[in-house]
């Protein structure tokens, strides 16, 4: 066993109530925390701290909770730049550029594809994200679906099945077909790689009662549900998470009073995309009304190369903060503690004794900077599981 002291923290945030000053973050100063193997193993005044094999001093910087990105679409070739500029021009987007992903994903090895993942993934943890979920859906055949969902394995845990992302080209004459494949031999072959199962429940996609044939077939073959919702306009997205049981509906932009209702009443959390509203020009979602329902908000990237080409949670911070009425504490609280939250996971997105070692380590006195310096280098260094990554 290898103990290592990270000591000289300036302001150091737990999102444990029960530490520090008693906010929802559980902000400490001065504090000092033991790392042992994967695990933090003691927080406190440094003034206290237990001796270690190894110390670090950190100088007085911030350090928070490593980001929890529990929505991404990290298995793909190819960009859509073009389409981004023609959004920029005055296109709507409407999702129809998928399938261009799919072609080109289709057509790239596995090692392109696991070459690319690994870059976006190292590009993630230069910027604070220790856990990422990652969604199949550029493939759409048998084989496709698979390799890419062992590639995501290859890199996370959280891995969801999302044959439902569209209707590929080659079944637009015979939707139910598609849908035969996804809830039969697609889902077969691809639910002992996945934990999750994933629908895109929206305008041009899937209707209600598609998501609802896919979410079902998936449960039934033992996976978790979670849902694209009510992104391209207002739809059932949001009412058939809550019905299923799903630990999140992801996007949100388009909510109504019932919606909010119905998440406050549920287990089922709000991931809010700001990257997706920011790189498709969409209203973004109204945050406020989510928090003050009391519905629990997760903040994710949902990188992707068509609507949301982001791998930084602390833009999403920033963009969260400043045009969703977020706080600074709420916008972090929600990429840490939400994201666990809306993933499941009791031992990541605080830091507390037993969680995990996912530790970032900022270029800053308080978190505050997360959004009052948008765009800059703000993570001095990370671990990850107890493992450090260098100063980038
Ligand atoms: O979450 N909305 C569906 N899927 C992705 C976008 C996929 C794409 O445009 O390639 C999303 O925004
Ligand atoms: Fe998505």
């Amino acid at each position: 066993m290898t103990s290592t002291l990270i000591t000289n923290i300036g302001e150091l945030v737990t999102n444990d109530p029960a530490m520090g000053d008693g906010s929802f973050l559980g902000v400490a100063h001065d504090a000092a925390l033991v790392i042992e193997d994967e695990h933090v193993a003691w927080i406190g005044p440094a003034s206290k701290a237990p001796p270690t094999d190894a110390r670090e001093d950190i100088g007085g910087r911030a350090v928070v909770p490593g980001f929890v990105d529990s929505h991404t679409h990290l298995v793909f070739a190819g960009e859509r730049s073009a389409e981004f500029a023609a959004r920029m021009a005055g296109e709507r987007y409407t999702g129809g550029g998928i399938m261009t992903t799919v072609t080109a994903t289709r057509a790239a090895s596995d090692t392109a594809l696991r070459v690319h993942t690994a870059h976006l993934a190292a590009e993630m943890l230069a910027s604070g994200t220790t856990t990422i979920e990652i969604k199949s859906g550029y493939g759409l055949t048998v084989a496709d679906e698979l390799r890419l969902l062992r590639i995501a394995g290859e890199f996370t845990p959280e891995t969801t099945f999302m044959g439902a992302h569209v209707v590929p080209l080659e079944f637009a004459n015979d939707r139910d077909g598609y849908l035969d494949l996804v809830c039969g031999e697609m889902l077969a072959t691809c639910s002992p790689y996945a934990r999750w199962i994933d629908v895109f429940c929206d305008t041009g996609a899937f209707s209600a009662e598609e998501t609802r044939r896919v979410l079902a077939a998936g449960i039934e073959a033992g996976l978790l549900p979670r849902l694209h919702g009510n992104q391209i306009q207002h739809g059932p997205g949001v009412q058939i998470a809550v019905e299923f049981g799903a630990a999140s509906v992801d996007h949100c932009t388009h909510l109504d009073d019932s919606d909010i209702e119905a998440l406050a009443a549920s287990d089922t959390v709000a991931t809010l995309l700001p990257g997706a509203d920011f790189s498709t020009r969409s209203p973004y979602p109204d945050a406020r009304r989510l928090l003050d329902a009391g519905v629990t908000v997760a903040l994710a990237t949902d990188c992707n190369p068509g609507s949301s080409f982001v791998t930084s949670i602390p833009l999403c911070i920033a963009l969260a903060v400043r045009e969703m009425q977020m706080t600074p504490a709420e916008a972090l609280h929600a990429a840490t503690a939400g994201g666990a939250a809306a993933l499941r996971r009791e031992g990541i997105g605080h830091l507390s004794v037993g969680a995990r070692a996912d530790i970032v380590v900022l270029e800053a006195t308080t978190f505050v900077h997360l959004a009052y310096r948008p765009a800059a280098p703000i993570v001095a260094r990370a671990w990850r599981g107890g493992a450090t990554s260098p100063p980038q």
